[in-house]
């Protein structure tokens, strides 16, 4: 049998502790050797979790690095605007990377670790997530299958909830590019501009345009009797949808993030978080007078060599979580919504009831496909057994998406950003 993969984990946060967890799952496959994060508590919490010492503990990829090479892998789930800068020593080590999204933050820095990727011969491994989805996987299928013929259009939508907007983009720490590095398209819908990508590999985007603004998170919008923060001076929190009190002490909404400063404290009471989110927690300020700087809508246009075209539009701050595909091909068409783990084919037929024939799949209960559970609709942890699949030399599944797999749709998503800043239609040329 042979030994299992050996990994170390880079910046113990949420993404990169849930990839890892794949060592608990199949320890004959994976293990964890070494932790590399700055905060104490939680590279302390990471070695314990997988039964190290604090001698398998790091500070910084620069003190794993003076080391040499000490395992197979690197888990890199440090935030945007670290992911360049920490995933360069590791190659120049000799790492092979599973890296979260988006790889890079603007263009110059993804050019940059691909050609560091290259000339090192190193395997990148990009947490597009979505392509592992049961439902996705099997749209991708279907269309390497034939059934839709050529494709003409794709259509795609993520609409961002008014919880998840709020806290995250709002509040949170992806609500400034400035900040984060990433946009909002970028940081919330490069999934969804991966899966456009995919779904129509081997045809390369040529030219993009976009618009979008920040249109109702601002302070000119805030409505009479809302306060600064929800807790302290808001009038009107009792009947507002972003209330503080509601999202994250009533309904315990999105713990991961609305605790993350106060986590190094370990338990707290209801009388703490509540005073913590009354002063001093940024997800206690008001919506409408915070700090954000990204768009709450976007809308992309993407043209392909072959003339297909392809759209994608970002709406924040919708009542229900919604992502949907709707492809349109020469033989017939596929809508899908993701949230419901459904899709359907439609096939032009002047004798069917509708005038077309209808194949419909849920994969909520299709034997074959079932397992939506999970992170990203099943995806996260079929990402990672793919991962060590592939670095041990397995064949590639045809979710499996390296850098050079992952470069048009970030390309795509940087070009939109210049597109709706300049009110421009942006071509693209690969280098
Ligand atoms: N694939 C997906 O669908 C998906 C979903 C959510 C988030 N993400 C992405 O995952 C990434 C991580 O998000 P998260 O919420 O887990 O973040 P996080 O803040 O919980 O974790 C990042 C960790 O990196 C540590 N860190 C900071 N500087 C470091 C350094 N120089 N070296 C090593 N570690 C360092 C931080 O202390 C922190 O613990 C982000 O880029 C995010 O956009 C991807």
């Amino acid at each position: 049998m042979p030994k299992p993969l050996t990994g170390i984990i880079i910046g113990a946060g949420h993404r990169s502790l849930f990839y890892a967890d794949y060592a608990m799952k199949s320890p004959d496959k994976f293990k964890i050797v070494a932790v590399v994060e700055p905060q104490e508590h939680r590279r302390n919490a990471a070695l314990k979790k997988h039964g190290l010492t604090e001698n398998a503990g790091y500070t910084s990829v620069e003190q794993l690095c003076a080391k040499g090479k000490i395992a197979d892998v690197a888990i890199n789930g440090t935030m945007d605007q670290l992911h360049v800068s920490t995933s360069l020593p590791l190659i120049e080590t000799g790492y092979d990377i599973l890296l979260e999204k988006p790889f890079a933050v603007n263009e110059n820095e993804m050019w940059r670790l691909v050609e560091v990727a290259r000339k090192y011969k190193r395997k990148i491994f990009i947490c597009h997530v979505l392509r592992y989805s049961p439902f996705y996987n099997l749209i991708r299928r279907k269309i390497i299958e034939g059934r839709l013929g050529t494709i003409l259009n794709i259509q795609t939508n993520e609409h961002v909830s008014y919880h998840h907007e709020s806290t995250a983009f709002i509040r949170g720490k992806w609500n400034r590019k400035d900040v984060c590095g990433s946009g909002h398209l970028m940081s919330k819908c490069c999934h969804d501009l991966d899966l456009i990508m995919w779904m129509l590999s081997g045809n390369a985007p040529v030219a993009v345009s976009s618009f979008g603004s920040k249109m109702f998170f601002r302070e000119e919008n805030a409505p009479e009797g809302s306060g600064t923060r929800c807790l302290l001076d808001c009038k009107i929190e009792s009947q507002c949808p972003y209330s503080a009190q509601k999202l994250y002490l009533d309904n315990k909404l999105w713990e991961i993030y609305t605790w993350e400063d106060i986590e190094h404290l370990g338990e707290t009471s209801e009388d703490f978080r509540k005073e913590h989110l009354k002063t001093t927690s940024r997800y206690g300020r008001c919506v409408w007078r915070c700090d954000n700087n990204i768009v709450d809508h976007q809308s992309v246009m993407i043209r392909f060599s072959d003339g297909a075209t392809a759209t994608h539009n970002l709406v924040a701050g919708t009542a229900r979580p919604l992502r949907t595909i709707h492809i349109l091909g020469t033989n017939a068409e596929l809508y899908g919504v993701f949230d419901d783990s459904k899709f359907e084919i439609r096939i032009p037929q002047p004798s069917a009831p509708d005038n077309f024939e209808k194949e419909e799949y849920d994969l909520n209960i299709t034997g074959d496909f079932h397992g939506m559970d999970g992170g990203h609709g099943g995806g996260d942890m079929r990402l990672v057994a793919d991962f060590v699949e592939f670095i041990q030399g397995g064949q590639p599944s045809i979710a499996c998406t390296t850098v050079e797999d992952s470069i048009f749709g970030h390309l795509v998503g940087f070009k939109a950003e210049d597109a709706m800043k300049n009110d421009m239609v942006i071509p693209i040329h690969m280098q």
